[in-house]
């Protein structure tokens, strides 16, 4: 069996974490994470290599790219939506010139090797924006194609990613007399809310559901930043993993469309809030709205409608918002702060 290589940028975020720990339990591939800060502990081992580096830097990507024969790159790196919102210029600097980086690496890979590089991107409902709470109750779940106006740097950013991907894949350098030899294989899913029991997100507006979790578990008060009927959906993070693998593992006839969204479940705070309650009697909650944040949450949709992944690649969430509490959130968020539960 050849062994593949795998580069993964952001491998210290929250999906870099988990997604390193199932890359390396199936084994057969040699993992390059990559970081802006030292790769964290529980990573490492599970790693052939360990780049501490900017995307932004392309002297290190090209250096990068002469010394390893990439198969996959998973591009995590990015400032989420609340961070991107307080230094805009930076999070377009990352969020799309380091995109565009990598896409460029992979390009150049893929003419080394003569052969299709898979580039694998989360984006994300950010790059929806809906313009008010009545439609966004009206719109339900919605598809790949509708209410593709976002509001956020972060969304405009993912949404802008996820076209250059797409001319990376089909149209690069379209008007060159040879075609170029390989090319990319951009395949994207749109990730709601992701929470996890192992780390804390940064950064987001998704966070004060994981946060709330967090919290509860250190019997700790928490001010919530929304109202407690604002609304998204949500997945957990293992949930999150299996759908980037099973994309990346998809076969290439059955992919209809580059872009896909996957969903699990959608509660409002006040239900996250009502979960945590049985299960941790001491949470303390204020909901005291931040009207600003809480106007980005209520331009993302309510629900999302991921017929289309359910039909090409197998999409199917396993946990729905009972068993991601009840089996995976709660016990895992127990053993993480033992003393407090
Ligand atoms: N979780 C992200 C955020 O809140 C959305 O993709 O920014």
């Amino acid at each position: 069996m050849s062994i593949k290589t795998i580069l993964v940028t952001g491998a210290n975020g929250e999906i870099g974490h988990g997604l390193i720990e199932h890359l390396s339990e199936y084994g057969g591939m040699h993992i390059i994470a990559m970081d802006l800060a030292p790769i964290d502990e529980s990573v490492k081992a599970r790693c052939h290599r360990l780049v501490t580096g900017d995307i932004l830097d392309t002297h290190l990507l090209e250096t990068l790219s002469t010394e390893h024969n990439f198969d996959t790159i998973y591009h995590l790196a990015a400032l989420l939506s609340t961070r991107a919102e307080r230094q805009p210029t930076l999070a377009h600097r990352v969020n799309v010139d380091g995109t565009l980086n990598l896409l460029e690496i992979a390009i150049t890979q893929s003419r080394l090797q003569g052969r299709e590089i898979k580039f694998i991107y989360p984006s994300s409902i950010a790059v929806y924006g809906l313009p008010d709470l009545e439609t966004k109750r009206k719109a339900g779940k919605v598809k790949e194609d509708q209410w593709l106006v976002p509001r956020t740097m972060y969304g405009i950013n993912k949404l802008y990613n996820e076209q250059l991907g797409r001319y990376y894949a089909n149209y690069y350098r379209q008007l060159d007399a040879e075609p170029p030899k390989g090319q990319i294989d951009f395949r994207s899913v749109r990730f709601p809310g992701l929470i996890s029991a192992v780390t804390l997100p940064t950064g987001g507006t998704s966070d004060f559901a994981p946060e709330m979790l967090h919290m509860a578990a250190r019997n700790r008060h928490y001010e919530c930043f929304v109202r407690e009927d604002a609304r998204i959906p949500f997945m957990a993070m293992p949930d999150a993993i299996t759908a980037l693998l099973r994309l990346q593992a998809a076969p290439h006839e059955k992919l209809t469309q580059t872009v896909y969204n996957v969903g699990a479940f959608n509660p409002s705070a006040l239900e996250v809030f009502q979960i945590l309650q049985k299960a941790f009697p001491n949470t303390s909650v204020k909901f005291a709205s931040d009207y600003r944040r809480q106007a980005i949450i209520d331009s993302w949709p309510a629900d999302v409608d991921d017929t289309a992944a359910r039909r090409d690649w197998d999409w199917k969430p396993e946990y729905s918002l009972d068993r991601a509490f009840s089996e995976y959130l709660i016990p895992a968020i127990r053993r993480r702060y033992p003393s407090k539960a």
